[in-house]
């Protein structure tokens, strides 16, 4: 299966894309990655793995609409599109033209704490347990039907860094468990409702 990565910074989800594919667990190719910032570190694991990449910014187009015709573009003939930390929200035109092929990681429990900084919302509101979520994107804003979730404790003296690097260790196993399962031609989305033929959902992933 051929993936396009869209990422926005550090791209340590894209990583484990990475090194997935390259221990042989995970059975697919990264064709294209595109950031929306050129001085993301993720373009450097490009390199450092020979990844073909592009940079495409939001400000050298004058709509959206054409920024996003723009990535439309380099995503042609990839088969799932994944969103690993791709900090934009793209619209309806770019969602239609992949159907149910987009897949984004969110650091929450999808529907609690929607948007930027999910790790500051669920610290501010006092949640025990937060986690990450990996869902297919459809129009409203990271709540597609999901695919799968982990649970994550909040300690009491967790600040939004350790927080998001205890969620960060968990999304690093989700992801590329969730990309394995759709290239294995193992989920159906019914309705909101995702079915993983022949999954155990009470275990994540050995790493
Ligand atoms: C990850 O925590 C990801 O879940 C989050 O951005 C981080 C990217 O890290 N995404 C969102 O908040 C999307 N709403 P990475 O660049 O190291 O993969």
């Amino acid at each position: 299966m051929k993936l396009g990565v869209l990422v926005s910074g550090r791209g340590s989800n894209l990583q484990a894309l990475i090194d997935g594919i390259e221990s042989g667990k995970l059975p697919c190719s990264i064709d294209i990655v595109i950031s929306d910032r050129e001085k993301a570190y993720a373009l450097e694991r490009c390199k450092r793995h020979k990844i073909p990449y592009l940079v495409i910014k939001r400000k050298d187009f004058s709509t959206q609409e054409a920024f996003e015709e723009e990535i439309i573009k380099a995503l042609s003939g990839v088969d799932l599109v994944v969103l690993a930390g791709f900090m934009r929200i793209l619209s309806e035109h770019f969602i239609k033209a992949f159907p149910m092929k987009i897949i984004n990681i969110h650091p929450s429990l999808t529907p609690a704490f929607l948007g930027k900084s999910a790790q500051r919302q669920a610290l501010e509101y006092g949640s025990r347990i937060t986690g990450c979520t990996v869902h297919f994107v459809t129009e409203e804003l990271d709540s597609g039907p999901v695919i799968v979730q982990a649970c994550v404790p909040v300690l009491p003296d967790d600040t939004e860094e350790t927080l998001s690097e205890r969620i960060l260790s968990y999304e690093h196993r989700l992801l590329p468990q969730a990309v394995r399962w759709i290239s294995e031609g193992r989920v159906k989305v019914m309705g909101r409702k995702v079915v993983v033929h022949g999954a155990n959902y009470g275990t994540l992933p050995a790493n």
